[in-house]
């Protein structure tokens, strides 16, 4: 990321809001933007047209930043431009079936109302642009969920550094962020070449995929070249959140499919070319060694309709004996239900869970240990995050061990 040795030009109108002329909660926000400007480089900020925050999950939050919330939320602050929310710790219509203990649920739903204070829609989900938020192409936005930020960046074309939480939020209230790193057209070339040379078969298979690339790139900017390209928009979710997890990539291009390497030249003279021609390091790294599931995790980043209707296509006349939660938008649950999808789920034992996801629900007091997923950055997280054994393999394998309760032995190709 660039660096300018400029000082930072505020309008009249920032310097107003700056000095307290709108409120201590809007001079707060500016405080906090001005700050990063400054930190960063940039000449100027930049009006931005959708906020997503993350830090929403008491869990992650705790005391501390919940008080930090009411307290600026009591000061009049108010968002600016379309504000979402990234997943909450708990499903916040069903908490109670779910397991999760009232105190946890009351602190989780004092976050909720801080925030809805501030004017925020209480989407809970990593995948705003599935739910009425998908910025267009060249638009300046201010996101923070890191595998949000890579798809709007990479599949949208749209413009956004990874925000943090803090500073999401202060964007969505002075309704402005500063313009440095992805707004500016120089820092969205690609500083590396991926040559992709095994066949794609799975989103798990692009999961590992994108979780080897995350480890090469770390925060630079790789152009993929893929020799068999098989997967839609959508499997790109899963691509994006497992580079973001591993690397700190908030943007990437494919050669002729992403709209920005659609347009144009994206690759940087001089760019180092990395070859893959096999996942099997990634889906090693990945996968552990336990034998017994009791919980398999589907829907990371949240499950789209498209997902949802896949799985219950594939668990009609099925009987699972271990528990599947299959995370997604409580808008995208909704759509589902009201075609019958989340029906035919929960008729085989599953469970389709809004508003949150494994990796920021307190897990460890639901009492699970060990999980299945199809996601690379479940499998990589849920570790550390949750204390949980992972195995990691295909949408089918995991189902497979939702009906047996086992990791099943991978099947002969
Ligand atoms: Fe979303 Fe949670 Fe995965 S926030 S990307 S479902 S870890």
């Amino acid at each position: 990321m660039s660096k300018g040795p400029q000082a930072l030009h505020l309008s009249l109108e920032e310097q107003a809001m700056l000095a307290g002329e709108a409120g201590p909660g809007v001079a707060k926000a500016m405080e906090i933007v001005v700050a990063l400007g400054r930190i960063y480089g940039a000449a100027r900020l930049t009006p931005v047209s959708s906020v997503q925050v993350s830090g929403v999950s008491y869990k992650n939050l705790g005391d501390a930043g919940l008080a930090f919330l009411e307290t600026w939320a009591a000061q009049g602050a108010r968002v600016q431009v379309p504000t979402t929310l990234n997943p909450a710790g708990m499903d916040l219509v069903n908490w109670r079936d779910l397991g999760f203990s009232d105190e946890f649920a009351q602190r989780q739903q004092a976050v909720i109302a801080a925030y809805t204070r501030f004017g925020i829609t209480p989407t809970c989900t990593c995948t705003p642009y599935l739910v009425g938020h998908a910025p267009a192409r060249g638009n300046h936005i201010a996101w923070a969920e890191s595998s949000a930020v890579t798809y709007a960046n990479s599949v949208l074309g749209a413009r956004t550094n990874r925000e943090g939480g803090p500073s999401a939020l202060a964007a969505a209230i002075s309704g402005r962020t500063a313009c440095y790193g992805f707004h500016l057209d120089e820092n969205r070339q690609a500083t590396m070449v991926v040559d992709v040379r095994c066949p794609i078969g799975t989103e798990s298979d692009l999961g590992a995929l994108g979780f080897m690339i995350g480890q090469l790139a770390e925060n630079r900017v790789p152009c993929l070249r893929f020799h068999d390209w098989r997967a839609g928009d959508l499997g790109l979710n899963t691509l994006g959140a497992a580079m973001a997890a591993s690397g700190a990539v908030a943007l990437y291009h494919i050669e002729g499919i992403t709209p920005e390497a659609r347009a144009g030249a994206v690759v940087r003279p001089g760019a180092e070319t990395y070859l893959i021609d096999d996942l099997s390091p990634g889906r090693k790294a990945l996968d552990g060694t336990c034998g017994i599931i009791d919980l398999v995790s589907l829907g990371c980043p949240h499950a789209s309709l498209a997902g949802l209707r896949e799985i219950a296509e594939r668990l009609d006349r099925r009987r699972l004996k271990t528990t599947l939660w299959v995370t997604t938008a409580r808008a995208t649950r909704e759509a589902a239900e009201a075609e019958g999808a989340v029906s035919r789920i929960e008729a085989a034992g599953g469970l389709v869970v809004a508003d949150t996801c494994m990796v920021v629900a307190p897990v460890e007091e639901l009492g699970f240990r060990s999980m299945a997923t199809n996601s690379a950055k479940m499998a990589f997280y849920s570790p550390s995050h949750s204390g949980l054994q992972v195995r990691f393999g295909p949408l089918e394998r995991c189902l497979d061990a939702a009906v047996t309760g086992k990791w099943p032995a991978a099947r002969a190709i």
